[in-house]
């Protein structure tokens, strides 16, 4: 057997830095943070060569003596966590005592640190976790790290690195994180000694997120108004679902003043959503979230990138509630013809093959909600109002392989497709059902499903759910499920196969164990439901005059257009009328 021994420190601290330390956005995630705990009004940060050749990063804040500026590059060395206790209701950034020692053991480093109340400062210098160099400096009051030459002795770690312009980017993001994270703070970046950006202290989050914006995209910026209870405070802003993306880098979350990622709050923001976002993208969001920091575990992640909540429910239930809010029509909106959204420009024209670009459909798609003027301006209402609004108007002209719609509206060619409709009209009833109380209607003959042991547990367990959707079930004794009853505006032909594939997909989606809420059952039925209906050209006139009584009637449950239009203008170029 090999003997075991004790890693020497700075061997140790490599290793560590492998967790800590992946790229250069990293350092400067870990020092910026430094700099905030430190209670720095003011942060600059330098990069050169996408921070492979240069990181710096420099603050106004308290500063450290120089026995403190020695101890900090120890492993396990921190002035914020003192007892375990401590650990489970930490307000700092910071708390391992790992990340001056990790950058210091990855880099050439220099330190030049001075509290306000010494006469002179400290200058460290420290090459690859050794130090070199300690002496008196001269320095205004604060703290300057400097990071050089990352990973030079680490060079499979090295070769990791990408592109400058692209760790310029990670640098970029992660410093437009923390600007967000406190508004109150002075941020700026610098990158190849060329000005990035310089932001002021904002006296409101919403000033800082406007700095970021722009004043185009601020323009459309939604509240949310702050929604509390259960130890949770949320607050924030979102953008018209037209603004969603694919990936999550435009939801900026902050959890008690720390950057977070976590699938539990964009997946409460998509809901929130209902039904607007197309599956596979992400509205663009800001959300600050006050928790009792008893009720979230920090120490799950090595870069602290995501957290563990201990209620993940009551965090989803309140972002829900904030984004419903935020997004509820508060006036009745007409529908109005949107500049074709970037999200279906991206999709239509990449995919399209080119000799189909010129005839891009364009979605009918209105704006989820208007902006922020009006939403300030009227108290909230307790219940989404359904708005009505009429159909805009259409002449019908026939149907297309018994799928589609034709319809003349005044700009050209309209689809229709009716099982997208179905589709959003099953989606709002289920969701919006009155009063609490959704009708069902009872089964004739019952339905027994065999299901697997585990299956049939979590199906049981959320009975309760299941019976809020109008879908009745009990144990039937063995591993047979008795399913008594459905919602009865679904009209469903054969409810045993309608069950069968329902429980199927609940049971086996991407995220077979997650709970059934109401949302995700409602798009569910939604979806089954609809595509077991058969368009009729006769029933269009009176499908399209319901579907616009709903509140989103443009498009289904996950986001597909219901109805989308060819301009004259587009046909014409298609046809090649008008040019010379
Ligand atoms: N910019 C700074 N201004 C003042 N003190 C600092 C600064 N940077 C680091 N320190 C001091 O050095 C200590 C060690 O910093 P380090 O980042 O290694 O650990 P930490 O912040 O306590 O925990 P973590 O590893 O989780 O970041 C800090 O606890 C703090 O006391
Ligand atoms: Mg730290």
């Amino acid at each position: 057997m090999p003997k075991i021994r004790v890693l020497p420190d700075i061997l140790a601290s490599q290793v560590a830095a492998g967790e800590v330390v992946e790229r250069p956005a990293s350092v400067v995630k870990e020092l910026v943070e430094n700099s905030i705990d430190a209670g720095a009004r003011e942060i600059r940060v330098d990069v050169d060569r996408g921070g492979s050749a240069l990181i710096r990063v420099s603050d106004d804040g308290c500063g450290m003596s120089r026995e403190d500026a020695l101890l900090s590059l120890e492993r396990h060395a921190t002035s914020k966590l003192r007892t375990a206790s401590g650990l489970a209701a930490i307000m700092t950034l910071g708390f391992r005592g790992e990340a001056v020692p990790s950058i210091a053991s990855v880099s050439r480093f220099r330190m030049i640190t001075r509290e306000a109340d010494s006469v002179s400062g400290t200058e460290i210098l420290v090459d690859g976790g050794k130090v070199r160099d300690v002496r008196d400096a001269g320095c205004a009051p604060g703290t300057m790290i400097e990071a050089k030459a990352l990973f030079f002795n680490m060079p499979a770690r090295r070769k990791f690195m990408r592109a400058e312009t692209t760790e310029a980017a990670h640098v970029e993001h992660q410093l437009r994180l923390h600007a967000l994270a406190a508004p109150g703070i002075r941020f700026r970046l610098r990158r190849d000694e060329r000005e990035v950006f310089d932001l002021p202290p904002a006296a409101k989050a919403v000033d800082r997120v406007r700095q970021l914006l722009g004043t185009d995209l601020s323009r459309e910026l939604i509240e949310l108004p702050l929604t509390h209870g259960n130890g949770i405070a949320v607050q924030g802003y979102v953008l018209p679902a037209s603004h969603a993306r694919k990936g999550r880098r435009h939801q900026f979350v902050f959890l008690n003043g720390r950057p977070v990622e976590d699938a539990v709050i964009s997946r409460a923001l998509a809901e929130g959503f209902r039904g607007a976002v197309m599956d596979g993208l992400y509205p663009a969001a800001w959300l600050w979230l006050d928790l009792d920091p008893t009720l979230v575990d920090v120490n799950v992640h090595p870069a602290k990138r995501e957290v563990r909540f201990h209620r993940p429910v009551d965090v989803r239930d309140a972002i829900l509630e904030s984004v419903t809010a935020g997004l509820r029509p508060s006036a009745p909106v007409l529908p109005q013809r949107f500049e074709r959204p970037a999200v279906f420009e991206r999709q239509g024209e990449a995919a399209a093959p080119a000799v189909f670009r010129s005839l891009t459909p364009q979605p009918l798609l209105p704006e989820v909600a208007k902006g922020p003027e009006l939403q300030t301006a009227l108290p909230p209402e307790p219940m989404p109002l359904p708005i009505a609004r009429g159909v805009p108007d259409f002449r019908l002209l026939g149907m297309l392989h018994q799928r589609f719609v034709l319809l003349e509206s005044d700009d050209g060619l309209v689809l229709f497709d009716p099982k997208a409709a179905w589709d959003r009209i099953f989606y709002e009833k289920l969701l919006n059902r009155g009063e609490g109380v959704l009708e069902t209607q009872g089964l004739l003959v019952p339905v027994l499903l065999e299901l697997d042991p585990r299956d049939l547990d979590l199906v049981l367990r959320e009975r309760m759910a299941l019976g809020d959707a109008g879908i009745e079930v009990e144990s039937f004794g063995g591993n047979t499920l008795h399913v008594r009853s459905l919602p009865a505006c679904l009209a469903v032909e054969d409810p045993r196969l309608f069950l069968g594939a329902l429980m199927d997909e609940l049971l086996h989606d991407s995220a077979p164990s997650a709970r059934f809420t109401l949302e995700r059952l409602s798009r569910v039925l939604a979806k089954r439901a609809s595509a077991l209906v058969l368009p009729k050209l006769n029933e269009a006139q009176s499908l399209l005059a319901e579907l616009f009584t709903c509140e989103l009637p443009y498009c289904a449950s996950d986001g597909r257009p219901t109805l989308t239009e060819f301009s004259l203008r587009e046909l014409d170029r298609r046809f090649g009328i008008g040019k010379s």
